[in-house]
């Protein structure tokens, strides 16, 4: 990347810095010479130097900690795309590109749009179509991050229990699609770009675990839940029944077609992707 010096350093407005790509963004991209504005709703945050308070939800607050910078990256932490025109509008009308953290989920689903229930990526994807603004989207697949969710479970010792142990994922380090953001923030040629974003490889969950064990320095095995008994659980902890099925589906759909793996981060940044015994390694404090 190009050494920036700090007279024609640019600015980005970082939302979502606390997040588990804009907390690497953030470091990334300070170190790559940028000023970074990082979004806060909280006030108290918001008076430390380096943030700035706003809200998605608040337009003119968004407006407002935009002024006067030269790109945004965009996460949307929200279900659905509710009020994603307003926020959109307030980003195009002062910086010069948007990055957008959207998601694989998209697949360029025909009818996503910016009110579709649970799919809110492929209608803030159109919407920064449609205001002309320069912008990339950052498709990535699972984050390596979410094997956290089995944290627990092997630190009291396991089986980590789940439906579909043999389904093929491809996490992706948050640090990886930091560094994709950092490129497609800071460097021409991404406008328009629809970055789909990957690991190296797809382990099926029960190698994950595997995977983690051997990094924690324990013997960690897998346990197949039916998927009826994996549903009632997913309802009881609170899934819409819909969205719980959909999961459910995509997880059984990966058994007989594991994930696809991109060349992307590597395209991009010019380093590999990391693996997820990588990852494993760096957090295996965790699991311990
Ligand atoms: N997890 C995955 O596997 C995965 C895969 C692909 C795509 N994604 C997508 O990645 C995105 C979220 O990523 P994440 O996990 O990094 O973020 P996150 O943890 O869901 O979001 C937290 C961040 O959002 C900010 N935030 C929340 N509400 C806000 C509001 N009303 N206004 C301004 N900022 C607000 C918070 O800032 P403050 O608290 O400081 O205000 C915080 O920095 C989602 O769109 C998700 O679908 C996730």
């Amino acid at each position: 990347m190009t050494e920036k010096t700090t007279d024609d350093a640019s600015t980005v407005l970082l939302v979502g810095a606390s997040g588990a790509v804009g907390r690497h963004l953030g470091l990334q991209l300070a170190a790559a010479g940028v000023r970074v504005r990082a979004l806060t709703r909280h006030p108290d945050r918001a008076r430390q130097r380096g943030f700035v308070q706003g809200d998605l939800r608040d337009p003119r607050s968004l407006r407002a900690a935009a002024h006067g910078a030269d790109a945004a990256f965009l996460s949307w932490p929200f279900a659905t795309a509710e009020g994603a025109e307003r926020a959109v509008a307030a980003l195009a009308g002062e910086v010069g590109r948007v990055v957008f953290l959207s998601s694989a989920a998209v697949r360029d689903a025909p009818g996503a749009g910016p009110h579709s229930p649970g799919r809110p990526h492929g209608g803030i994807e159109a919407l920064l179509a449609d205001s002309g603004v320069r912008h990339t989207a950052l498709r990535p697949y699972g984050f390596a991050g979410d094997a956290l969710r089995w944290a627990e479970e092997i630190r009291a010792g396991g089986p980590v229990r789940g439906y579909g142990g043999a389904a093929g994922l491809n996490p992706v380090d948050e640090r990886d699609v930091a560094a994709v953001a950092v490129r497609a923030l800071t460097e021409d040629g991404h406008d328009g770009a629809r970055h789909v974003l990957t690991g190296p490889e797809s382990p099926t969950q029960a190698e994950q675990v595997r995977i983690i064990g051997e990094a924690a320095g324990r013997a960690v095995r897998w346990e197949e839940v039916p998927r009826g008994a994996a549903r009632r659980r997913m309802l009881t902890a609170g899934w819409p029944p819909a969205v719980a099925d959909g999961a459910l589906d995509s997880v059984h759909a990966r058994i007989a077609a594991p994930e696809p793996v991109t060349d992307t981060v590597q395209d991009v940044t010019g380093h590999p992707a990391r693996s997820f015994r990588a990852w494993a390694a760096d957090h295996a404090a965790l699991f311990r």
